[in-house]
């Protein structure tokens, strides 16, 4: 049994759905999981077991939304180097902007800097692609939870 915190970055609740649609899938194959839209470092390293999921969408012009930004920037501050950490990141966004997903790949890109091991392949989810962002990731989440012991 694995303990997975999902983190999520949302501004209109698409990222929240996805997660908890991972988060509940996660749970009936017997692992712990729960879904978070608020959170800080210093509280999260505490526990040094849990991989996290980061599920964020991408907002305004490639930035992050409000309520994980304070979290990147607290590992950019911080720097804590994290190779014990595994993680995996699910992207929402838009194919119609240049930015696409660019706030999943700024998390992906600043985890792989701390030394922290990405499970699996990141997720994007182009909402030009898809009016099913939980379906899509509940396919994906079925391949990725073979990564967790
Ligand atoms: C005002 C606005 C700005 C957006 N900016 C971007 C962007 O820069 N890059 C991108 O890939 N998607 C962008 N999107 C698309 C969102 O990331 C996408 O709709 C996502 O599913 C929203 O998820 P959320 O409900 O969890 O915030 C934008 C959407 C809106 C409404």
């Amino acid at each position: 049994m694995t303990k997975v915190v999902c983190l999520v970055g949302s501004v209109y609740g698409n990222s929240t759905s996805v997660a908890e649609e991972c988060a509940e899938f996660l749970r009936g194959q017997g692992h712990e999981s729960e879904v978070f839209s608020s959170f800080d470092l210093a509280e999260l390293r505490q526990d040094l077991e849990a991989v996290w999921l980061v599920c964020t969408s991408t907002t305004g012009q490639g930035e992050l939304p409000d309520n994980i930004y304070p979290f990147y920037q607290s590992l950019k501050d911080e720097f804590p180097l994290m190779p014990d950490r595994k993680y995996g990141v699910i992207a929402l966004g838009d194919s119609s902007y240049d930015s696409f997903a660019d706030a999943g790949r700024m998390l992906d890109e600043l985890l792989q800097e701390l030394q922290a091991k990405r499970l699996g392949d990141v997720l994007f989810i182009d909402a030009c692609e898809t009016a099913d962002p939980e379906g899509v990731a509940l396919d994906w989440v079925k391949e990725w939870v073979k990564h967790l012991s």
